[in-house]
């Protein structure tokens, strides 16, 4: 079983592996596969809730979708998203949610979307037993700031990013996820930290890698430069729904074996 500290010893010996999931059977398939651990990420936002980005997702869809993605795993680390504003306006509102998200929904630790503002949380939720992962580079919690752009591209920035991802790592953070930064950069935070570094668009000289899922699937309808299709998902989809249409149409569903009859029932009307 994958814990928060079993994920920091494989660092260095082996990459760690992370993807999101949303739901019950599609976290289910990544645990199989011997994926780490399972990320329900407010990516649900834009992947399969049909935001336009994160910002609109809520406390309660991510716990929702926390239990059920936890309720279908054994093996893998389940991290919970801490939602846009769920965290980080007041002290003992963020530590609740927090909480609400082990307690209630099964999460095994939570991740927050990082800056300045998140060292002292971090630090007090880990101080609590939240575990935390953090989380910097591109966030997309900040997209009204930021835009969806590279982080971490001049010097200054770099050392910004440098200086947040070793606050953190003093603050307790079991992980941190470096995203959408230059794969040297990556790899200085990598080596300055004992916390394993999760990276997406950060390069190979990483602890890990995550994607999101309905990325990796060949689902989702936009994909980041940095992510890669596995699968073909949507055009399964496209082919399973057609078929079904056409059988049905056809006349060729439902077929006898699809019903049944009962003699007793015969001449009510
Ligand atoms: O919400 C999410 O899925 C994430 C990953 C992209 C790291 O934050």
């Amino acid at each position: 079983m994958t814990t928060t500290r079993s994920l920091r010893e494989k660092a260095g010996s082996e990459p760690i592996t992370m993807l999101t999931a949303y739901d019950a059977p599609t976290a289910s398939v990544v645990e199989a596969a011997g994926v780490d651990a399972v990320l329900v990420g407010d990516s649900m936002g834009n992947a399969v809730l049909g935001y336009d980005s994160t910002l609109p997702v809520t406390l309660e869809e991510v716990e929702s979708r926390t239990a059920a993605v936890a309720r279908a795993t054994d093996e893998a680390l389940v991290v919970a998203d801490m939602p846009f504003l769920s965290f980080g306006v007041d002290d003992a509102d963020s530590v609740e949610n927090a909480g609400r998200l082990l307690k209630e929904a099964d999460a095994d630790a939570v991740k927050l979307e990082s800056g300045p503002h998140t060292v002292e949380l971090t630090r007090r939720l880990s101080d609590l037993g939240i575990p935390v992962m953090a989380h910097l580079g591109l966030t997309p919690q900040h997209v009204n700031k930021l835009g969806y752009a590279r982080q971490g591209t001049d010097r200054d920035a770099a050392e910004r990013i440098l200086e947040l991802a070793r606050d953190h790592e003093a603050a307790g953070a079991f992980s941190l996820v470096l995203e959408h930064v230059p794969s040297n950069l990556a790899a200085q935070v990598t080596d300055a930290l004992d916390t394993p570094t999760i990276g997406i668009g950060a390069g190979p000289d990483v602890d890990g890698q995550v994607l999101v899922i309905t990325d990796v699937l060949g689902l989702s309808d936009r994909s980041p430069p940095f992510s890669e299709q596995f699968g073909d998902v949507r055009g399964e989809m496209e082919r399973a729904v057609s078929g079904f249409r056409e059988a049905v149409e056809g006349g060729e569903f439902p077929a006898e074996e699809h019903g049944h009859v009962e003699g007793d029932v015969d001449d009510i009307y």
